[in-house]
């Protein structure tokens, strides 16, 4: 039963043999349904190929599933421990929060650090002169590169800094830091010593960087001045500044501002400075030195926190601790991008999310890839920008978004795609499949969340054939499950809600300083599962769809949005009397943010009012969560104990008014046909 979708997987053809005929068909005619275009890898990238049969990873996913321990165990001791964790212990879970408190534990009492295994660990195996990561800066002339000792020694010196002002073991750093190399100098830098990093995506507003320092009190903050985008120089340090003063009045005050002076967006001479409390990063970090020990950690000590939304208002601290991290990380890069020594690796991702942390930082540098580190956004110049890095840097595996435009350039480089953080329609999987990877490159669709750490539901490129707008089988350790309302699980062709049976090494352990919160959003729905929010169907053989999220929560582009947040950013406008967000269909960004407001009695709806609506989240939250419609409301659909019926609102928003359903529970049914009359008004 446990194993109920490799049953449905044994029936598919191997990774070989009558694949070039079948090929030809897929990518030909169009077959009988969406379910049944299976376009296969070719027998060259199978036959080189990690896991080059659905045989193979049969038998290593029962494995995984059957005797973790064995299985992990195995995959763990490739790595460096300074201690080995306890043989009997490599995990132990309680995910029923009937059963007492929901725990996760992997590898306890083993001992290690993590920034020694990306560096140190591949410089002593002889790869201290591979480079680590190249740097592409927003203009195309500006750029740079490290190799791993290179890298490993401007951690080092940042690491002496941190210790040397009295960051230790457990401390928490915030760094809000565009995509420059001290974002990933620094989140290394941060686990060497144990402290704990924050990133906070250098897109959010002041307000939001304000909340976070709230809600973890680094010990120090580390940024940098500016940052072009496109043509566009951000002002990073005042927003700093702002969110700093806000936190002091309230009783929170971080004593040291670590500021990186990034040149080509701005002089230091044009930068606003608080004396006493500020520093420049070029002053004092290249004084120290480049050897810095280790910090050996616990399996299970904290590695860091990144903050994302949920359904409520206030933003959740996801934590991730650092042993079971780490080997996941870097086991599901390995097999979900087929990875060689020779690779050239490009995620498009920001450290600021969790794509960054597990697919820029930690899971390639464990491998000890090349990874490429880019600055700016995809359409400055111009559209061929993301093309142009490639052929650049001949990128070999390019991870990104499914929203990205082609030009002309030759791409030759690429051997794998990758594509996160929204459902792939058919139509964009077979676009990004023939005309980015010239019909030549596998895509891994990538399912997985902030609180997996890493890839949960993946193609293994070589390994089985895929079906364009599917993410195909779970990874190695993993149980998907598709549940109903009810929380039975459910067999065979069916769709309901995704969950987790069981942990696996990269799952979340808590949210900072909220484990009820933790338990409740995640393992009470459905006791003895972890609940991802998603909803999932899986066909006849065995593929799963990802569907979108169940609960309020909006996908933009691939970055997670809460309608609540949006909501308490909208009212706290002195003219919004109430709001109401939801998601709706959109051709570039996924989905788009469209809002419903209502305004304080007397006040008129006008153009200006509502850009200074829009104005209000930008600097709330950050222009990424900026709504692209609103939409004027009287009044709000309303059950008679005053409840949002949100449901109706999602279909005004996409316009299916024939699928309003019933109004007939409405405090005043009546509110339906005036906000209809409205809406394009
Ligand atoms: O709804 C799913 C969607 O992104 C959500 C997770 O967002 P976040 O924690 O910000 O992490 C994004 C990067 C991993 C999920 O709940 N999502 C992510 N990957 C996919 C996806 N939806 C469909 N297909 C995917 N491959």
């Amino acid at each position: 039963n446990r194993l109920r979708h490799v049953d449905s997987m044994a029936s598919l053809p191997s990774g070989a043999g009558s694949i070039r005929e079948l090929n030809a068909v897929i990518l030909g005619e169009s077959l009988a349904s969406e379910e049944n275009h299976l376009v296969f890898p070719s027998d060259d990238f199978s036959r080189q190929a990690l896991i080059s049969s659905p045989q193979q990873y049969l038998e290593m996913y029962k494995r995984s599933i059957e005797d973790p321990s064995g299985f992990w165990s195995d995959i763990a001791s490739n790595f460096y421990w300074k201690k080995k964790w306890d043989q009997n212990l490599i995990y132990s879970e309680n995910l029923d929060v009937t059963k007492g408190d929901v725990s996760i534990q992997w590898f306890k009492g083993g001992i290690t650090n993590i920034c020694y295994n990306c560096l140190d660990a591949n410089i002593e195996s002889g790869n201290g002169d591979k480079i680590a990561l190249y740097w592409q800066g927003n203009e195309p002339h500006v750029d740079g590169s490290l190799t791993y000792t290179q890298l490993l020694h401007r951690v080092c010196q940042l690491a002496n800094f941190l210790k040397d002002n009295g960051v230790q073991k457990g401390d928490t750093v915030i760094i809000y830091l565009p995509m420059i190399m001290e974002l990933p100098i620094t989140m290394l830098a941060c686990a060497r010593i144990g402290a704990v990093h924050s990133v906070v995506f250098a897109g959010y507003s002041a307000e939001s960087l304000h909340q976070r320092v709230m809600d973890c009190k680094p010990k120090i903050m580390i940024t940098c001045n500016a940052v072009m985008r496109g043509k566009k120089t951000i002002d990073l340090k005042n927003i700093v500044d702002a969110a700093l003063l806000e936190s002091s009045q309230n009783g929170i005050t971080v004593g040291l501002c670590l500021t990186f002076e990034n040149e080509s967006a701005m002089k230091k001479e044009a930068t606003k400075w608080e004396k006493g409390r500020d520093i420049w990063w070029q002053d004092v970090v290249p004084k120290c030195s480049t050897i810095c020990d280790v910090e050996w950690v616990d399996a299970e000590d904290p590695l860091f926190l990144l903050y994302t939304s949920g359904s409520t208002g206030k933003p959740k601290g996801v934590l991730h601790t650092t042993g079971g991290y780490m080997i996941y990380t870097a086991t599901t890069f390995k097999y979900a991008f087929d990875y060689k020594d020779s690779d050239i690796y490009w995620c498009t991702a920001d450290c600021g999310w969790i794509t960054g942390h597990s697919y820029v930082t930690y899971g390639p540098l464990l491998n000890g890839a090349t990874v490429v580190l880019y600055e700016g956004v995809p359409n400055y110049p111009d559209s061929g920008r993301c093309w142009e890095i490639v052929d650049k840097y001949k990128v070999t595996i390019f991870y990104t978004a499914p929203t990205l435009y082609v030009t002309r350039y030759s791409r030759k480089s690429l051997r794998i795609l990758g594509s996160v953080g929204e459902p792939i329609n058919p139509s964009a999987w077979r676009w990004f499949f023939n005309v980015v990877g010239d019909s030549r490159c596998p895509i891994s669709d990538t399912w997985w969340q902030t609180e997996t750490g890493g890839f949960m539901i993946t193609p293994l490129p070589g390994a089985w054939p895929q079906k364009p707008g599917s993410a195909t089988f779970p990874f190695f350790g993993v149980q998907p499950v598709i549940v109903d309302e009810k929380g039975n699980e459910i067999d065979g062709e069916c769709s309901g809600y995704l969950c987790v049976k069981s942990s696996w090494p990269g799952a979340f352990r808590t949210l900072y300083g909220d484990h009820e919160r933790y338990e409740t959003t995640y393992f009470k729905a459905f006791p003895g599962y972890y609940f991802s929010g998603d909803g999932c169907s899986r066909d006849k053989d065995g593929y799963h769809w990802l569907t979108g999220r169940v609960d309020d929560v909006i996908n933009v582009s691939g970055h997670r949005i809460g309608t609540a947040e949006v909501e308490s950013a909208l009212v706290s406008h002195p003219q919004c009397a109430e709001a109401a967000v939801v998601g709706v269909e959109h051709e570039v960004k996924g989905q788009g943010i469209y809002a419903f407001i209502t305004l304080v009695e007397g006040v008129p709806y006008s153009e200006d009012l509502r850009k200074s609506l829009v104005l209000v989240v930008r600097s709330q939250i950050g222009a990424f969560a900026a709504p692209d419609k609103i939409h004027w409301a009287p009044s709000l659909p309303k059950t008679r104990s005053g409840k949002i019926m949100r449901r109706i609102l999602r279909k005004i928003a996409s316009r299916q008014l024939e699928e309003l359903g019933d109004t007939s529970t409405l405090a005043d049914p009546g509110v339906v046909d005036q906000l209809i009359a409205l809406a394009d008004s």
